[in-house]
């Protein structure tokens, strides 16, 4: 995998940068920035040497619709600001196009007309085999972005002596992604935590280091007190906390009682005990940001499902690609 440092990036040299841009908007206005302030760094050093960032990502799921309140053009005022006016361009939301999520290679041809080298800046993307995650990279040179290089070194750290007892809760709206990798996660780990979604998901027999919650439910809207409780009692033992997703519907006030108790709890461990703590993905960054608790952790990744599988399988298919 290259470094965006080694590009040889020139004067007018566009480069398509596959961002993680996929944040909450609402009315029009983007709600919390965490993941787009991550990518910065990559773009001022590709305008700083003379290059064009070609901004380039998805918005949640529109399925191969246009959903005007998910176009990438309410981003602009943001990377105006940023970045300067004409300093940049930016793509329509990728997902706007059903070819997106089919790995096509007609629609990456099409991408790689517009720029010269791609890079990657989108690890809370890259556990898709999506067209302008797996496709580009095979046609145009390709490089790892200053964020995902930063993602892939404190992860691989965790993989390879994470300190133990090692606990890793699991919560967030999206069970399809997270649970194929528990198994290998409950093998790494020394207890594997599953939020009232997760653990409803969960149909395979319970091994003896998976706690599931107490109030087990498809249609939970949060984790219960003594669910809260026993998570609590498992978080101070940890020496390392993994979190990814949200333990029940954060976005209203009633249903965020088990997130900010465990955010609590975890950022407590974090300062007082000196514990390593790593939170990610969109959802968790978001119910954190609402919290006010987004910096009280040793590091925030930018990804939930991806952080999970890189850590269960040691990469992804983004990273591979890049390979
Ligand atoms: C995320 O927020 O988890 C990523 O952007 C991936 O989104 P997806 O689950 O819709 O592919």
């Amino acid at each position: 995998m290259k470094s965006l440092s080694e590009a040889p990036i020139k004067s007018g040299t566009r480069v398509f940068v596959r961002c993680d841009i996929d944040v909450p908007i609402e009315n029009g206005t983007i709600a919390e920035t965490f993941r787009l302030d991550n990518l910065l760094e990559t773009l001022k050093f590709i305008i700083e040497k003379g290059g064009i960032p070609l901004i380039a990502g998805h918005v949640g799921r529109p399925k191969g619709q246009v959903i005007e309140k998910l176009s990438t053009r309410h981003f602009l005022p943001y990377f105006n600001e940023k970045l300067g006016e004409n300093r940049f361009e930016i793509l329509e939301n990728l997902r706007f196009d059903p070819r997106e999520e089919e790995k096509d290679p007609e629609f990456a041809k099409e991408l790689a007309s517009k720029a010269e080298m791609y890079v990657n800046e989108s690890f809370g993307n890259d556990h898709r085999e999506h067209t302008s995650i797996v496709e580009l990279p095979k046609i145009l040179p390709s490089y790892a972005g200053f964020r995902l290089q930063k993602e892939i070194e404190v992860l691989n750290k965790i993989v390879k002596t994470p300190e133990k007892p090692l606990i890793v809760i699991i919560g967030g709206a999206k069970p399809e992604s997270k649970i194929p990798v528990i198994d290998k996660l409950l093998a790494m780990a020394d207890f594997v935590l599953l939020s009232s979604l997760l653990s409803a998901s969960w149909s395979k027999e319970i091994p003896r280091n998976l706690i599931i919650s107490r109030n087990i439910d498809l249609k939970s809207t949060d984790i219960d007190s003594e669910t809260i409780d026993d998570f609590k009692k498992y978080i101070r033992t940890a020496k390392t906390v993994l979190w990814a997703g949200p333990l029940g519907m954060y976005e209203k006030e009633e249903f965020i009682v088990g997130t900010r108790e465990i955010a609590l709890e975890i950022a407590k461990e974090t300062e007082e005990k000196g514990i390593y703590s790593l939170v990610g993905g969109g959802d968790t960054i978001s119910a954190l940001d609402k919290l006010g608790l987004l910096n009280k952790f040793s590091f925030v990744s930018t990804g939930g499902s991806a952080m999970l599988q890189y850590l269960a399988e040691g990469t992804l298919p983004g990273i591979t690609a890049l390979n």
